[in-house]
């Protein structure tokens, strides 16, 4: 697959330099979720006060799509609450679909847009977004669509 180098530079950037990887002690809402096309496989921790997703951190093993992605989201989601939080993995599903989306300041993000010619690359990017998806919802926010 061919990649420009944008994409290719922000992906090894957060891959290398992952942002919010590692663990929460206490309180947090935990997601576990894998791809089952590889196996590869995130657990995401969110803490949540007062509505705010006040830290996240990730653990897991994944390719450096999979990962580039968790760290990029991780620390996109920091301090919004979690409506906001869901909103995001919202824009995300439509980027990964190749609408023209903007995630303003968070623009290494967009760099992702990359893999949406490579379906099962987008199972890869969107990973962490999911464990974001039902980490909000299972603080009774968010709107499940059948993802
Ligand atoms: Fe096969 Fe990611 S699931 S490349
Ligand atoms: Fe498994 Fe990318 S190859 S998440």
């Amino acid at each position: 697959m061919q990649l420009d180098d944008l994409y290719r530079r922000v992906i090894m950037d957060h891959y290398k330099n992952p942002r919010n990887r590692g663990t929460i002690d206490e309180g947090s809402v935990t997601v576990n979720l894998n791809n089952p096309t590889c196996g590869d496989r995130i657990s995401l921790q969110l803490q949540v006060e007062d509505g705010k997703v006040s830290d996240a951190r990730f653990t897991g093993e994944g390719c450096s799509i999979s990962m580039s992605s968790a760290s990029m989201m991780t620390e996109a989601v920091k301090g919004r609450t979690l409506d906001d939080a869901y909103a995001m993995a919202e824009k995300f599903s439509a980027l990964m679909k190749g609408e023209p989306v903007e995630f303003d300041e968070l623009e290494d993000i967009e760099a992702l847009s990359g893999v949406n010619k490579f379906p099962a690359r987008i199972k890869c990017a969107t990973l962490a977004w999911n464990a974001l998806r039902k980490g909000v919802e299972s603080q009774g926010q968010g709107k499940p669509e059948g993802h």
